[in-house]
Parts: C-alpha cells; sequence; structure tokens
C-alpha cells in the first residue's frame, strides 16, 4: 500500500491523523509528541523517520548522526505509532528534483547563521510530509523553538491546512534538555551540561525583575565560557518572529542559547515571563 493509500485510510470518517516528523535516534522528548499529537485531537499517529540530508550542510555533522532504526520501530510500537513512514532519500528527492522552500524571517539569525541552509532543508522537508501524508496536525517540540517558528510560518504562508502543535521540551532530570546528540557528551560533559538551562533560567528571572538584558547576556556568556562552553549565542527575542530585543517587553519574550560542549552543540530555549 502507498503511504497516500495508508494516511487515507487512517483518516477515513473523518477520522483525524497526527504527524510526527523525526529524524529517528528517537528518545522520551519524540514520544511526549505522540501524546501530544493525540491530545490535541488526532485518532490515528503516522511517525517519518527521515535523516534528511537537505537540512545538513558541509560543515555539519549527517555521516555522524545517531542511527538507530530497529530500537526506534520498538518504541514507536510499544507507543501506539499507527503508521512509520521510512522513506529513502530517493522517494524524497528523486532525481532531477528543483524545488526547495525558503522561509525569510523566522530563518533568519541564530541556527540560520551558525547553519547555511538548514531550515531550506528543514521547511522543504516538512512541506514534502504534511502534503504526503495530508496530516492534520503535526507535533513538533519547543526544544528547536527556532525551527518550530519556520515550520509555523510555511505552513501558514503556504495555505497548508494542518495544525501545528507545540510540545514542550522535555528534560532529563537535572534539567538538560532530552536530545538525540546527548549521547555523544563525554562523562564530564555531561556533568557540566545542565549549566546551560541553571544559567538560563537565572537570566530569565533577571530579565523579568528588570535587570538591563544585554549586560545580563554578556556576563552570563562570560559564565559559560568559565564552565568550559562555547557559546555561540544567548539572546533575547520576540517568541514569534525571533527579532532580537535589547529590553524587555510585554508581548512574549524567549530566550534563545546555543552553545559547543567539547564536539556537540547543545541548543535550549525557554520562556521569559514578562
Ligand atoms: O527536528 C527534527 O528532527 C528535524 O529537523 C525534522 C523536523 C524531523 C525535519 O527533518
Amino acid at each position: 500500500m502507498s503511504l497516500r493509500a495508508a494516511c487515507a485510510a487512517l483518516r477515513a470518517n473523518g477520522r483525524r491523523l497526527g504527524l510526527v516528523p523525526t529524524m529517528g535516534a528517537l528518545h522520551q522528548g519524540h514520544l511526549a509528541l505522540l501524546g501530544a499529537a493525540r491530545a490535541a485531537g488526532a485518532d490515528a499517529v503516522a511517525a517519518s523517520i527521515f535523516v534528511n540530508p537537505l537540512q545538513f550542510n558541509a560543515s555539519d555533522d549527517l555521516a555522524r548522526y545517531p542511527r538507530d532504526e530497529d530500537g526506534d520501530l520498538t518504541k514507536l510500537r510499544d507507543a501506539g505509532c499507527d503508521l512509520v513512514w521510512l522513506p529513502p532519500v530517493e522517494a524524497m528527492y528523486p532525481p532531477g528534483s528543483a524545488s526547495v522552500i525558503e522561509v525569510a524571517g523566522p530563518s533568519q539569525g541564530f541556527e540560520g547563521d551558525a547553519r547555511p541552509g538548514h531550515f531550506r532543508g528543514v521547511a522543504t522537508v516538512c512541506a514534502k510530509l504534511f502534503l504526503q501524508t495530508s496530516a492534520d496536525i503535526a507535533a513538533f517540540g519547543e526544544k528547536d523553538w527556532q525551527q518550530l517558528q519556520v515550520v509555523r510560518r510555511m505552513a501558514r504562508d503556504l495555505d497548508i491546512p494542518i495544525h501545528i502543535e507545540a510540545v514542550p521540551t522535555m528534560r532529563e532530570a537535572d534539567g538538560l534538555a532530552m536530545s538525540s546528540r546527548n549521547r555523544f557528551l563525554s562523562a564530564a560533559e555531561r556533568a557540566t551540561a545542565p549549566l546551560l538551562y541553571q544559567t538560563m533560567q537565572d537570566v530569565a528571572r533577571a530579565i523579568s525583575a528588570g535587570l538591563p538584558v544585554t549586560q545580563l547576556l554578556a556576563d552570563d556568556k562570560s559564565r559559560l565560557i568559565a564552565a568550559g562552553f562555547a557559546p555561540d549565542y544567548l539572546a533575547l527575542v520576540a517568541a514569534e518572529t525571533l527579532e532580537p530585543l535589547a529590553q524587555k517587553t510585554t508581548a512574549p519574550m524567549r530566550l534563545l542559547a546555543a552553545a559547543r560542549l567539547g564536539s556537540v552543540r547543545l541548543l535550549d530555549n525557554m520562556a521569559v515571563p514578562a
């Protein structure tokens, strides 16, 4: 049965289909997306596992990206996933493919600067997955906040009739945001890693309390460097547009951070109460 036919069967009689796009190496955070899609109204949930070459650039780690297909399939089956789509690269990008989706606005800056072309790849593969499955709901983790805004913008701009459900970041007991890449941290790096979120919590509290944003961000970047991180950015932004903010506003704000610890690039973000 083709993917289209399988999805159409899951959507028969007005049933709503949820989609959880992933690149595999699944952890609790991914499995929470399945539950969130159901909670948002999906009667059936499909997951895709596709390590999307289009969102990796030369300096990125496509070859090093963790893969565990058997483990992923077991986890998805145990979580009650109704359909798993594991397309080969040629199915997603047949020879001669010449179209990509470029989202301006929220793609700019931050991960857009650090990983040129990354969001072009994400937007293109997500649009294809949305259209291939005709899913009614797609669940994305807030862990990749910028990605979430890019995907929302793309679906809205292209009139793709899908609800994007945002799912809060799942954290380890010590606060480290769950990520497939955490497995590459050494024991010493793993012990240091939660300091990123702790620092962000301190910064967010201080911003809410009205302390000067620019100075705070500079001081806390230095604190991260002293602890062994190589911070890429620590920034206060408007939550939806990702426009950098030099002072707090009453509109929703988000604190974004990316920092390298050894060979692992950690990403995190959190809401900043006004
Ligand atoms: O967040 C991810 O795992 C990927 O960027 C996604 C959304 C599955 C697109 O390849």
